[in-house]
């Protein structure tokens, strides 16, 4: 198990003062800054790109910035993406047709590489790929959206999936992605993640601080 990671999905934060939301969820106690980026192709929405990560960057952004790519196809923007100061950038199996050569298409930009199931993605696509990667993204709600709710069948699949990473030996993460709430998280982390996007549950609340000491505390517990 890795550290506790809270990653912010700035999916819900205020496009119009994006720069102030980011220092003050990171001041607030967040570790990465989750950014979702959606192309209307692989999913019904239409988010951000390289640009608005490069900007973040430019505006002093230190922190992680986790990219999780909901495009097809994958490869001809990661490139753009690692230039832009991404972190880590996960991408769906689904968009790409080689996904052994995207992991190391990521890696060779000096990023780390995660894999993201959706609900219904069985987990033996990991079979072949998993020492290969730095993270599992488990999503807990159909890509697209904020605000929806978890899926409670993710608990299995991160049972799952945990038991895998442990007998893999290797310390790759296990993280989370969508629903997440204070009131779910203790059940979530207990389940095997150790890493937690939240979006609405963060930025829908006043004080960004109290969500996230709370969710830690509740994994902590
Ligand atoms: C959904 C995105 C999530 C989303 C999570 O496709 O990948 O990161 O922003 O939002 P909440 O936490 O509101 O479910
Ligand atoms: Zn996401």
């Amino acid at each position: 198990m890795q550290p506790t990671v809270i990653a912010p999905s700035i999916l819900s934060a205020d496009f119009a003062r994006l720069g102030a939301e980011v220092d003050q969820v990171l001041a607030a106690g967040a570790d990465w800054v989750h950014f979702d980026v959606m192309d209307n192709h692989y999913v019904p929405n239409l988010t951000i790109g390289p640009l608005v990560c490069e900007a973040l960057r430019k505006h002093g952004v230190s922190a992680p910035i986790d990219v999780h790519l909901m495009v097809e196809p994958v490869d001809r923007i990661v490139p753009d993406f690692v230039k832009a100061g991404a972190t880590e950038i996960s991408f769906h199996p689904e968009a790409s047709r080689h996904v052994h050569r995207t992991i190391q298409l990521i890696k060779a930009g000096g990023c780390r590489a995660g894999l993201v199931l959706n609900p219904a993605t069985p987990v033996d696509v990991l079979d072949w790929v998993l020492e290969d990667l730095d993270h599992v993204l488990l999503m807990s709600v159909n890509p697209g959206f904020g605000g929806q709710s978890f899926i409670p069948a993710t608990l299995d699949k991160l049972r799952v999936v945990r038991g895998m990473i442990e007998r893999c030996g290797k310390p790759i993460r296990l993280e989370v992605d969508g629903g997440v709430k204070p009131d779910n998280i203790g059940a979530i982390a207990a389940a095997g993640a150790d890493t937690f996007v939240a979006g609405s549950a963060i930025f829908g609340q006043p004080d960004y601080a109290a969500v996230i000491a709370a969710m830690k505390a509740a994994v902590a517990a």
